[in-house]
């Protein structure tokens, strides 16, 4: 990424603004700027070169590109992040879904029937919830301990029209009744790792990264948890770090579940684990 700064003080041609961006941050997050900033499609981007845009919109792209070049997630400059065939909102109050927790979904629709009841543990942007909701008849519950994020989710089940019971929670305080399904992506980043200085990290929530010193701390007590709150026969589904397979995996198992399963993620890491409670 070249670092060079831009300082227009006149209107601009959109052709001459999107090559600028392009230049300094690639086309790919040019073209994304362009078109979620600006509202300008991908067509016109090629059509309509010539047409000349404001001072004001030519300096909302500025500021832009300059955040991003200051290292801030471009899905936190958009406000947008896509997630399956999701547009979900998001901000700084909520963790940017990564592709790797599609996976989740993918096994929590595999295992649950129709119409089957659904907790989603930390839903931050109701990434999670909402797929569900969207691509099965499942009754959905979201928890989240943080009333920001959960106004980040009432938005985006509004935008999506998914029907999910929101609950504010510290993990299963305010949690009533038995579940089919529990699925959690919780904050599992041990708290001096290194890579919470780095990249998108910087920018994101602590609160919806960091799992303790160790970072198994919220993993601990989701797997201890749940199974007070599984239908017997029930699925605990979680997501964890790449170097926490074994020790999951021993939990999963101390806590008596059964049938313990795991996936790699699109990196080949192992990123997913889900195992069944007592009783049936
Ligand atoms: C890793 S983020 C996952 C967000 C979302 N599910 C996703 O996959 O994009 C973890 C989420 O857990 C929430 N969280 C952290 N501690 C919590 C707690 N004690 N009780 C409930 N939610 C908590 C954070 O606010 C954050 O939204």
């Amino acid at each position: 990424m070249k670092t060079q700064s831009c300082n227009t003080t006149t209107e601009q041609e959109l052709g001459q603004c999107f090559d600028r961006a392009k230049a300094q941050i690639g086309v790919d997050e040019a073209m994304l700027l362009v078109t979620r900033l600006l509202g300008v499609s991908f067509t016109e981007l090629y059509t309509e070169r010539g047409r000349v845009l404001s001072l004001p919109v030519v300096e909302t792209l500025n500021r832009a590109v300059q955040r991003r070049l200051c290292g801030e997630p471009i899905a936190y400059i958009t406000g947008y992040k896509m997630f399956r065939t999701l547009d979900l909102q998001v901000s700084p109050d909520v963790l940017i879904p990564r592709f790797e927790t599609e996976l989740l979904v993918d096994v929590v629709l595999d295992l649950t029937a129709d119409r089957g009841r659904v907790l989603d543990l930390g839903t931050g942007s109701g990434a999670i919830a909402i797929a569900l909701s969207k691509f099965r008849e499942l009754q959905v519950v979201a928890v989240d301990n943080d009333e920001r994020a959960l106004q980040v989710c009432a938005e985006n089940c509004k935008e999506h029209e998914a029907t999910v019971e929101m609950v504010r929670s510290n993990w299963f305080e305010n949690v009533r009744g038995r579940f089919d399904t529990i699925v959690s992506n919780p904050p599992y980043v041990a708290a001096d790792d290194p890579h919470l200085d780095e990249g998108d990290l910087r920018f994101e929530p602590p609160s919806a990264l960091v799992g303790g010193l160790s970072g198994l701390e919220h993993l601990e007590e989701i797997i201890h948890s749940a199974m007070n709150f599984l239908n017997p026969g029930g699925w605990l589904v979680i997501e964890h770090g790449y170097d926490q397979q074994t020790s999951v995996k021993k939990m999963f198992a101390d806590r008596g579940y059964s049938n313990i399963q795991q996936r790699r993620d699109y990196t080949d890491t192992p990123r997913v684990m889900w195992g069944r409670a007592h009783g049936r």
